[in-house]
């Protein structure tokens, strides 16, 4: 047998070298971001804006020399309400603000993503553009739209009913964007809020991005996760945007990897107002009051006025739906051939009953969309006017969107409705939404279909979501 000499010698030195050799590995790990390279060691600056992207950071880091009536808020004298909201405490009612927006598509406009209590007096309720920390600002009218019902002039201040709003001030003549906005009543009035502009521009735009409502799961999802955001890039879309209220720290590290690679963004949110805001307790909340889904108004145009200069189309759809074309391989491709001209584009949903899935021979059995092909036989043509369809829009022409529909246009609303031959929406559920499901059996489930149209893109995303799943 053969054997090497004993010497505590070298051994003694090789352990030394070893030890140097983890620690400074070690170090290294530790002094980088383990989701971030040497090239891309954040500054506080953007760390802070990762954790609130909708806050002024570097307006409240400059010198401020102003101090009348209107000056600057300090960061003590702004409300703040779970986390990332600010309060407007007005006479008429409390307004929660999210987030606001550079508009320029008509008249150079600030747009104010907001939720209300009650009715906002739009005679006394006013915007405060900022343009310098040390000028006072610039005071204007505002112009409401409530996005999804209205209070009545009963609701209680403190109501745990909010309103999403879009509050529009227009910039009076000048060239530049100010810096941040803030909404109270009249002059000289104790300003408690003060909101970042964002502002993003691209020389071209094109291209298809999407929009989701806020992710609320305890458990991992990084499996589905991946494959839908896979589909969804052989599909064509350019960037996905996700809002978080709670989601599982694979899942999250997954995401952040992905916006690292620039296919999502990924954004933090809240519900306002006195709501409790962790998991449990805000899916009690949301069990509780039938109107959940007011909520998602705001995060959805969040990201629809976030994406209106970059991309020329916006798709709002959610993780258990899939946009796909049937006579082409991406949506580009199928935008391209409708002719007519359109401001939103709608899509019938078809039900993929989640419930009902069969391995598919040569994987591994845990694909979630391409397992599940057995679908209802019927759309929903009939049903034009209720929530059964998804909507792309034209970021020209669509001035808010709503969780099925357009908002507002910019002129005219041109929607057309997608064949069926053409397209559809793949709507991934165990059964029939509620309001038709005493009919689900009769109509929905009578009969089934086996619809592989997605197969197409299998190949190509099995590998993808297997070289993103090592990661984790
Ligand atoms: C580091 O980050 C830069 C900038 O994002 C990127 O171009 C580069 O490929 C990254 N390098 C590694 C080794 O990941
Ligand atoms: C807004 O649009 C007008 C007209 O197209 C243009 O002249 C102006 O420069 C734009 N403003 C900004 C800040 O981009
Ligand atoms: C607001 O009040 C200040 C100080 O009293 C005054 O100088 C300014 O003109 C007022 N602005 C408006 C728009 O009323
Ligand atoms: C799926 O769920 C629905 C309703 O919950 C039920 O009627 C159906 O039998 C289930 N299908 C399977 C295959 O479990
Ligand atoms: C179910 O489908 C069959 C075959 O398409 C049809 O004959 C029957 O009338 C349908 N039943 C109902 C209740 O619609």
């Amino acid at each position: 047998m053969y054997r090497t000499k004993f010497c505590p010698g070298k051994l003694l030195i090789l352990m030394t070298i070893l030890s140097l050799l983890s620690f400074i590995l070690k170090k290294e790990q530790h002094v980088l971001n383990p989701t971030s390279n040497s090239s891309t060691k954040r500054t506080e600056q953007e760390m802070f804006e990762r954790e609130n992207p909708y806050f002024p950071y570097e307006a409240f880091k400059m010198k401020r020399f102003v101090r009348n009536c209107n000056h600057f808020p300090t960061f003590h004298t702004i409300s703040f309400d779970n986390s990332y909201w600010q309060v407007a405490n007005l006479k008429s009612t409390t307004i929660y603000i999210f987030s606001a927006h550079f508009d320029n598509r008509t008249y150079p406009t600030i747009r104010v993503l907001a939720e209300t209590v009650g009715r906002i007096n739009q005679l006394t309720t006013k915007c405060y553009l900022w343009f310098s920390i040390n000028r006072a600002p610039v005071i204007t009218d505002i112009k409401l739209t409530y996005l999804y019902g209205k209070p009545s002039f009963y609701t209680k201040k403190h109501s745990l009913y909010t309103f999403p709003v879009v509050i529009s001030c227009l910039i009076p003549k000048r060239d530049n964007i100010p810096i941040s906005i803030s909404i109270a009543e009249s002059n000289c009035s104790r300003i408690s809020n003060n909101i970042k502009i964002y502002s993003a521009n691209s020389n071209e735009k094109s291209g298809v991005s999407v929009c989701l409502k806020g992710l609320q799961y305890n458990s991992d999802m990084s499996k589905q996760l991946t494959e839908w955001i896979e589909i969804n890039k052989e599909l064509g879309i350019a960037k996905m945007t996700f809002y978080i209220y709670n989601i599982h720290p694979k899942t999250k590290q997954l995401l952040e990897k992905y916006t690292e690679s620039g296919s999502i963004d990924m954004l933090p949110i809240t519900i306002p107002g006195r709501v409790p805001n962790t998991y449990f307790m805000r899916k009690e909340l949301f069990d509780a009051t039938v109107r959940a889904w007011v909520h998602e108004i705001v995060p959805i145009n969040d990201c629809y006025f976030r994406n209106m200069n970059i991309y020329q189309y916006v798709l709002v759809i959610d993780i258990d739906e899939l946009i796909v074309p049937k006579k082409h391989r991406t949506l580009t491709e199928m935008i391209n051939s409708i002719s007519n001209s359109f401001t939103s584009l709608s899509f019938s949903e078809v039900y993929f009953w989640s419930n009902n899935t069969k391995c598919i021979e040569g994987t591994s059995c845990d694909l979630y969309y391409f397992q599940r092909t057995l679908r209802s036989p019927k759309y929903f043509l009939d049903t034009r006017a209720s929530g059964h369809y998804k909507s792309l829009h034209n970021t020209d022409k669509v001035v808010w969107v709503g969780h099925h529909y357009e908002g507002g246009c910019v002129s005219k609303c041109e929607r057309r409705y997608v064949s069926t031959d053409i397209a559809h929406n793949q709507h991934y559920r165990e059964t029939c939404e509620l309001e038709i499901q005493s009919e689900c059996n009769n109509k929905y489930r009578n009969g089934s279909y086996d619809e592989r149209l997605l197969w197409r893109y299998m190949d190509s995303v099995i590998i993808k979501v297997a070289k993103m799943l090592e990661y984790l």
